[in-house]
């Protein structure tokens, strides 16, 4: 039973839920070595999955950080292995074969963001708050911020926000980009977080697994090579059963039911 992390799941949705409040939910090692166990079991194969939610407890934070008074005494070698910890959770979030919702209510700051990053897409609160402080602290994003946020924003709106370390709202946050939806309260974040990943449900696990590996290959790549992913995910449903059901399906005007594999 961790503590650092809450995990509940219902109907194949698993929320995973950063438990720290008193530190506004700040990432430490030991946060991250509970976070590693649990997203290496999702990963198994057969593991009863079908889409996750990431969020923070209590009402402030969904994640301040990476956890300030930790790296106080890192020496340069302890700093490198704590963004190495943090490179790989995020790396293990973006490999998941399911589609990751963050789900932000107040600050997601430094760490947070880029943890929210790493999931496919982000929804929001009124209240949220986004940035890449690290600059006022005499440090550089870590976990991603740097490679992740032109993603999302666009390589000059990255470049502002990560040299001034300004903080935006949840309306900033939706027009440039970052997130996809604000909803008023945590409530209707959630509900609509567990919505869209049901409706994923019923569509077929091989082609989303294939279609989230595809976006995540296509950066840093040319064009050609990215379509050459593409088309190569495209050949390996013809592998599947979902493939075979799903056009089977669609001939017979009958809802495809997907085996997933
Ligand atoms: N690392 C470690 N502890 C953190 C933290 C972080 N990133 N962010 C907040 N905390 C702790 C505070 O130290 C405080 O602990 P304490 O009660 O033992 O003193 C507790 O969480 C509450 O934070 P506090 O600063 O009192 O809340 P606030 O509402 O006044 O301010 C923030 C909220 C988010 C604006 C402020 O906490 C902050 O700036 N945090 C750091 C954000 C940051 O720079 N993140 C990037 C790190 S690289």
């Amino acid at each position: 039973m961790t503590t650092l992390i809450q995990q509940t799941s219902v109907n194949g949705v698993t929320t995973l839920t950063i438990n720290r409040p008193d530190k506004l939910n700040a990432l430490s090692p030991e946060l991250f070595v509970e976070l590693k166990a649990i997203l290496l079991r999702l990963q198994e194969p057969g593991f009863p999955v079908r889409g996750v939610i990431l969020t923070g407890s209590g009402e402030k934070a969904f994640i301040a950080g990476a956890d300030i008074a930790a790296m106080q005494q890192m020496s340069p070698e302890e700093g490198e292995r704590f963004a190495a910890q943090g490179q790989e959770i995020t790396a293990l979030l973006e490999a998941l074969p399911i589609p990751v919702i963050a789900c932000v209510n107040g600050y997601a700051l430094g760490g947070g963001c880029e943890l929210a990053m790493a999931c496919d897409f982000i929804y929001c609160t009124e209240r949220a708050q986004f940035g890449q402080p690290e600059v006022s602290l005499g440090l550089t994003p870590c976990f991603g911020g740097c490679v992740r946020l032109s993603r999302f924003v666009g390589a000059g709106r990255a470049r502002e926000l990560i040299y001034t370390g300004r903080r935006i709202d949840a309306g900033e946050a939706l027009r440039i980009g970052l997130v996809n939806r604000v909803f008023s309260d945590a409530d209707a974040m959630l509900a609509a977080a567990r919505d869209i990943l049901l409706q994923c449900k019923s569509q077929s696990p091989v082609a989303i697994s294939l279609c989230k590996h595809t976006i995540n290959a296509s950066y840093g790549r040319t064009t050609d090579e990215a379509l050459e992913v593409e088309k190569n995910a495209f050949r390996r449903t013809f592998e599947s059963a979902d493939k075979q059901e799903g056009v089977q399906a669609f001939v017979e005007k009958r809802p495809a039911v997907f085996p997933g594999r």
